[in-house]
């Protein structure tokens, strides 16, 4: 049998891009409608309260549209009650803070380890007890980087300005020793480039978008949910705010190949670097 369904991924922005991508690549024939939430982005400043109304809205209209799995690609939502989210659903429901704990968990090798997420990810120490959870003698150093998510929502991984809040978030963690580092926000990923030039070689970045697209593989096999048509899926972006701006991001961060396929004989492949 093959469900035809599509996966239902959510996030306050863009960020939830980097999950989406990350399970596109692992399930190319699976169905995908994305929500962005951009009219009511940031997430991470408000009150869980706040938060987890919003991610009732878009959980419920996601089920509404009958998709075969939910999957939470925000941390700041995660945080706000995922257990209400899912309880609402009736159908599975992945996150993306355990499958990032425990890859970080694995790759230390010093067992110190730092968080960066929102303040409402930060401050509600999900992480603290995602880390706990595991069993594993390790410690965990917090910290919240209020600005980064402003930035990567207007597509600016590089700004002076971006690179001197890096340096003044990341320097406490430094001086503690951490020898891996946990992007415990959706949108992180995006500044991979600059977190490791600031960081240096040695430290490990954990990418929860990954580890999560992994569970979301897992899970569907598991619940027996696969589609098994051979051909290309249609997916469906949507943004709560301008549709433009969303669109704009959306290429630059989920990868034009999704929008737009170049035939082979069109590439410049007559002594080309494919020889
Ligand atoms: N991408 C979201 C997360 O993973 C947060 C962005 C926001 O503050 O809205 O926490």
């Amino acid at each position: 049998v093959s469900d035809p369904r599509a996966i239902g991924v959510f996030d306050s922005g863009v960020g939830g891009l980097t999950v989406a991508r990350a399970i596109l690549d692992l399930l190319p024939r699976e169905p995908m409608i994305y929500v962005g939430d951009s009219a009511r982005f940031p997430y991470g400043p408000k009150p869980v309260e706040e938060i987890r109304r919003y991610a009732i809205d878009i959980a419920d209209y996601l089920v509404h549209r009958d998709v075969k799995m939910l999957v939470v690609a925000c941390n700041s939502v995660e945080v706000s009650g995922l257990g209400d989210i899912a309880a609402r659903a009736g159908i599975p429901v992945v996150g993306v803070i355990d499958p990032g704990t425990r890859t970080a968990v694995h790759a230390t090798r010093n067992g110190v380890i730092g968080l960066i997420g929102t303040e409402a990810t930060v401050t509600s120490g999900a992480y603290d007890r995602a880390v706990a959870a595991t069993g594993a003698s390790v410690t965990l150093h917090s910290q919240a980087c209020p600005v980064f998510v402003e930035h990567v929502e207007r597509g600016d991984t590089t700004s002076d300005a971006l690179r001197s809040a890096a340096r003044e978030y990341l320097v406490p963690l430094i001086e503690r020793g951490i020898d891996t580092l946990i992007l415990g926000c959706t949108h992180y990923p995006l500044l991979s480039g600059l977190l490791q030039l600031e960081l240096g070689p040695d430290v490990v970045l954990v990418s929860s978008a990954e580890e999560t697209a992994k569970d979301v593989y897992a899970t569907l096999l598991r619940s027996g949910l696969e589609r098994r048509e051979p051909d290309a899926p249609a997916h469906e972006f949507l943004s709560t705010g301008e549709p433009e701006l969303f669109q704009h991001l959306a290429e630059v961060f989920l990868g034009p190949e999704l929008l737009e396929v170049r035939a082979a004989q069109a590439l410049p492949v007559g002594g080309g670097s494919w020889n």
